[in-house]
């Protein structure tokens, strides 16, 4: 008998296939079919500090349109004196900040009664702001961890490294003083240096740290002379970044570890565990694939594991991580040679 079953934040995972956080994890509807279809766990589509910020923007630039009593109360407040804008705009602030955190609460309580699988639900943060209230309330709410979706891309050159390390850090201490629940934290790896990071932030006492978010990317479009997006999804051959440093940094780390980017079959699916990943997150294999990739994928597992005559995910789960293999310069090498690529 093969089992796929692995432990991650200390949850119990039937499998380590994740839906990463998404769109697609917006919907109940979806949630049911992506527990359906087979996969270990699920993490929210992130309620986003823009979203609350932005909702602010419109609910005081519409001081004058139909949200109401909103709008009348805002009005009435600052049309009093200049002082009362402070407290209006505060009052508004709480609404927004209410308003989009109890849609989010209500959708994580409904799909802990949808599905059976830990629900992980995430934010997304780019400075301290108010998470720790969040994060209480998402516990409360019911879910089984809580993913910090962090990415502050270092573009400001007044900036220094330690600056915006601190961001992360003074984030994942407030939002740990207030839950109890599992926190991993989702980043990018624009880091001086990377391992020393990771593994400070290893140290909080976060239980995970999903590498890597797979950021939006602008592009220009020559035709119109404008900016635009580029590939929104990933393609199968991206996963390589992730596979070196879950290499490098697995063992070695104070926290479990999820790959994420480019992950779209099984052989990748096995090369991350291999590496060293305790889960992997699929995102766009399951937009472009659509749910019933989720049993492919694990049926490629299971044959493989056959064949290699694994029985559980830890007879194999890190055996080709930098720890495990002699030869640390496949992983740390970063020059082409001809010696390993045999090509002049
Ligand atoms: C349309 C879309 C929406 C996304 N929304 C979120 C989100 O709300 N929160 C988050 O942490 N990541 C979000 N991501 C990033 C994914 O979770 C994932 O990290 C990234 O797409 C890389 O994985 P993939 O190669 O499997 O797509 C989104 C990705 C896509 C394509």
């Amino acid at each position: 008998m093969i089992d796929l079953s692995c432990n991650y934040l200390g949850l119990q995972l039937r499998n380590p296939l994740i839906a990463g956080s998404s769109g697609l994890t917006s919907s109940i509807e979806n949630l049911r079919s992506i527990a359906k279809m087979g996969a270990g766990a699920v993490v929210l589509k992130s309620v986003f500090e823009e979203q609350i910020r932005y909702e602010t923007d419109l609910l005081i630039e519409s001081g004058h349109s139909e949200i109401k009593p909103w709008n009348e109360v805002f009005n009435s407040i600052v049309s009093e004196t200049e002082y009362y804008y402070e407290e209006a705009f505060n009052y508004l602030t709480n609404y927004a900040r209410e308003h989009t955190l109890n849609k989010y609460l209500k959708f994580i309580s409904e799909a802990k009664k949808a599905v059976d699988i830990p629900v992980i639900a995430s934010i997304n943060c780019r400075t301290e702001y108010d998470w720790q209230y969040f994060a209480r309330r998402i516990q409360e709410a019911g879910a089984d961890a809580l993913e910090l979706n962090i990415y502050v891309l270092p573009s400001d050159p007044e900036k220094d490294s330690a600056e915006i390390e601190a961001i992360y850090f003074d984030i994942i201490k407030e939002v740990k003083k207030f839950v109890t629940i599992p926190v991993s934290v989702k980043t990018g790896y624009y880091f001086s240096s990377l391992a020393r990071f990771l593994m400070k932030l290893a140290d909080t006492g976060i239980s995970g740290l999903t590498l890597f978010n797979r950021p939006y990317n602008p592009d220009i479009d020559i035709d119109t002379l404008q900016i635009s997006a580029s590939n929104v999804f990933s393609n199968d051959s991206e996963y390589s970044n992730t596979l070196r440093w879950v290499a490098l940094l697995s063992g070695r780390l104070k926290c479990d570890i999820a790959a994420s980017t480019g992950i779209h079959n099984h052989q990748t699916v096995i090369k991350q565990l291999l590496a060293g990943a305790d889960t992997v997150q699929l995102v766009s294999v399951l937009y472009k694939q659509k749910f019933d990739v989720l049993p492919e994928i694990i049926s490629g597992l299971e044959s493989w594991m056959k064949q290699h005559n694994f029985k559980s995910i830890s007879d194999f789960k890190g055996l080709l991580s930098r720890q495990n293999v002699g030869n640390f310069a496949s992983y740390e090498r970063v020059q082409f040679i001809r010696l390993f690529t045999g090509i002049e």
